[in-house]
């Protein structure tokens, strides 16, 4: 009876790991998918994630009950204060409802189902390019799917005119994506200031924002400038929606993490909300786990395990700003035609070089590394000892 199927493509981020695996090169490096490795190029796990975990295994009195529905009720609070902020007016408004979410593709997922069942304009607008799991995440949730101009390959910045004028023409109401900050694929995000005319186009249009937050502290190693601009859209007391994952911030990538929020009007309108969301979460994976939300509970709670996770999450986004450098500097001294500035202009998790399909599959064939078709590189794949590397491969790339 399944004869008749057909051979799926591989993911094309996820995709690119499995075609990595199976290189035997010792040189071989993998650009990919955005997953944070040390200077000798291994995953890490935060020492104060090992602290958490053995101050877990300890207490005896820990069950492996279920969770709610809705999740860790410690785990929502604390993640609803990172974003939002300490003193946000909607938490202590009560108009906020947090759910645990499977990651960031989870609340994502979540939230979309949510939409496409209760509210009233089924379009979200999604930048023009974007993570690549966005478009497929909203149509299953049976939302049309549209884009706006979001960066501009001319300039290798944003596409600031483009953005306002595709948004200044969406039907009042839709839902639009956004990426909260280290925008993915592109490390383009707006300016400050360029974030209060969004959000008043947004508001005075009724666009429901949708923010995609997967690189707290990542873009800027501080997290509450990379959540400045969901807490502008708060602060005007309209309505929202944030997915957060701890995937990055606190490598917990195959715990699987992540909280949704929806910013809601006032606190009966939430709890209602809130009682939407566990019909959409219960028939597709009942409740969240409980291993990675206690993870982040326990450093979220406690004042030292917090600071000590800050030092840790600046030390990886500042190893992360390092490469964009030393990449910088090794394209220059090989004298590479083109302007390379935007390696060290764009933010967070990835450059966007600017790499066509053809020179990608040129520098995966002659020196083994692996990256995006799109051009995309993992900064925080790269480090000192790879990056001479990579920059003989792109100026082989683009020069011949
Ligand atoms: C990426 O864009 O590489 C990451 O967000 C990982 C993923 O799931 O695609």
């Amino acid at each position: 009876v399944f004869a008749h199927i057909v051979l799926a493509p591989e993911d094309p981020i996820l995709g690119v790991t499995v075609a990595y695996n199976k290189d035997q090169s010792p040189v071989k490096l993998n650009l990919g998918v955005g997953a944070y490795r040390t200077e000798e190029g291994k995953p890490l796990v935060l020492n104060v994630v090992r602290k958490a975990e053995q101050l877990l295994v300890n207490d005896q009195s820990r069950v492996k009950e279920y969770l709610p529905i809705t999740g860790l009720a410690d785990f929502n609070k604390l993640s609803a204060k990172l974003i939002f902020g300490d003193d946000s007016p909607a938490i202590q408004e009560n108009r906020v409802t947090t759910v645990q979410s499977l990651s960031g593709t989870g609340s994502l997922r979540v939230g979309g189902e949510f939409l496409g069942k209760h509210y009233h304009e089924r379009t979200i607008y999604i930048p023009q390019p974007t993570w690549g799991n966005h478009p497929k995440i909203f149509t299953l949730a049976g939302l049309s799917v549209k884009s706006y101009r979001y960066y501009n390959p001319q300039t290798k910045g944003l596409d600031f005119e483009g953005m306002l004028e595709d948004l200044g023409a969406a039907p009042s109401g839709a839902i639009v994506l956004i990426h909260a900050c280290a925008h993915n694929p592109t490390g383009v995000d707006p300016t400050v200031e360029q974030w209060e005319q969004i959000r008043t186009l947004m508001r005075s249009k009724g666009l429901l924002p949708f923010f995609d937050s997967a690189y707290q502290g990542f873009a800027s190693g501080n997290l509450d400038s990379d959540a400045q601009p969901i807490r502008m859209f708060v602060a005007d007391g309209g309505e929202l929606l944030a997915a957060q994952s701890y995937a990055k911030n606190m490598g917990l990538y195959g715990e699987r993490v992540g909280a949704l929020s929806i910013v809601c009007r006032n606190a009966d309108v939430a709890s209602k909300v809130e009682s939407q969301l566990k019909l959409v979460i219960r028939p597709m994976y009942s409740s969240p786990p409980l291993h990675g939300a206690s993870i982040v509970a326990t450093i979220l709670k406690d004042r030292n395990m917090y600071d000590e996770w800050k030092v840790e999450l600046k030390s990886m986004a500042d190893r992360i700003i390092s490469m964009r450098h030393q990449l910088f500097d090794a394209l220059n001294s090989r004298g590479i035609p083109g302007d390379w500035s935007h390696i060290i202009k764009q933010i967070g998790m990835f450059t966007f070089t600017g790499l066509n399909p053809e020179q990608v599959a040129f520098m995966t064939k002659e020196f083994h590394i692996y990256m995006t078709s799109d051009g995309r590189i993992s900064m925080a794949g790269l480090s000192s000892s790879t990056v001479p590397h990579l920059a003989d491969a792109i100026h082989a790339a683009v020069t011949r």
